[in-house]
């Protein structure tokens, strides 16, 4: 199946009361991980890709090319969304113009004026082209390719107003953090989810930084209006285990352990895992 964007999957999520994963990719086998778990357990999916993750790609159009030429040779029937993580207003027009099927337009830091006019913009352009846009209000914590956030809770107001606009989805800040979680972090502010769903109704919210939030707090979030989390930390941290694990077992020095096509393969097989357990925690599995 062709690219997707996420409007149809966040509504049929927001409405069943489960969440789809966004999982960020890094290169070939993060997507091939990311796709072959996703059609397995017949889920919708995700795909996100950071600014910093597209030049590492050697830019969007490279992304573009490599997406849709998996979907077509794994023969990947379930809907799947490439998605701009945390665009600038730059950045998504680029994405736009490259074959992304979804953006999201971080305009956080701006005032919430300015967050407006420039939503607004992007949204009469994704609506007219059939992306779906993600907004974002209130700065989520921790630091995502360079970008530090202070991690506030989003005021409901601000989010009505930007909701408004027409956007698929919002993000909404409520004490979440991008990275590890803190020893001494304060949890998930329930309060001002609830209160961002009262005021924005049917809007499928968004949860990021889904690395470390225990099952419990994901569950809850759901049950609040949270039809999409955002995972990319924990891929990382399972591959990098799996792949330590290899090295330090020499395996890379016995036979042809060195060839990359062996020496990925755990790390990659380690991400399957973490994503396997993911969609099963959001509730996604089966909803293809
Ligand atoms: P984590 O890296 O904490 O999983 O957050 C991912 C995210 O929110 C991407 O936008």
């Amino acid at each position: 199946m062709p690219l997707v964007n996420a409007k149809e999957m966040l509504t049929k999520a927001k409405a069943g009361h489960y969440a789809v994963g966004q999982f960020n990719i890094n290169n070939l086998e993060w997507t091939k991980s990311i796709l072959l778990t996703a059609e397995e357990l017949k889920s919708p999916v995700i795909l996100g890709v950071s600014e910093g993750a597209g030049k590492y790609m050697c830019g969007y159009k490279t992304v573009v090319g490599m997406v849709n030429g998996m979907l077509e040779e794994l023969n990947i029937t379930v809907p799947v969304a490439l998605h701009l993580d945390h665009g600038s207003y730059e950045g998504a027009l680029a994405c736009i113009e490259a074959g992304f099927s979804s953006v999201m337009f971080d305009g956080s830091h701006y005032p919430i004026d300015e967050n407006v006019a420039k939503t607004t913009e992007l949204v009469n352009i994704c609506n007219e082209k059939g992306l779906s846009i993600e907004a974002e209000v209130g700065s989520i914590g921790g630091e995502e390719d360079g970008v530090v956030g202070a991690g506030e809770c989003a005021d409901p107001d601000e989010c009505k107003r930007i909701a408004d606009l027409g956007v698929t989805m919002l993000a909404a800040g409520i004490g979440n953090i991008h990275g590890k979680y803190p020893e001494n972090w304060a949890g998930l502010s329930f309060e001002t989810l609830d209160a961002v769903q009262q005021k924005t109704g049917d809007m499928p919210l968004v949860l990021h930084g889904g690395t470390g939030i225990p099952a419990d707090m994901i569950k809850k979030a759901i049950s609040l209006g949270v039809s999409k989390i955002n995972v990319n930390t924990e891929c990382q941290l399972s591959f990098a285990e799996a792949t330590r694990k290899y090295i330090e077992e020499g395996k890379d020095l016995q036979g042809k352990g060195f060839d990359p096509r062996k020496l990925l393969a755990p790390g990659a097989e380690a991400i399957k895992a973490t994503v396997k357990e993911k969609m099963e925690l959001f509730g996604s599995v089966g909803k293809a």
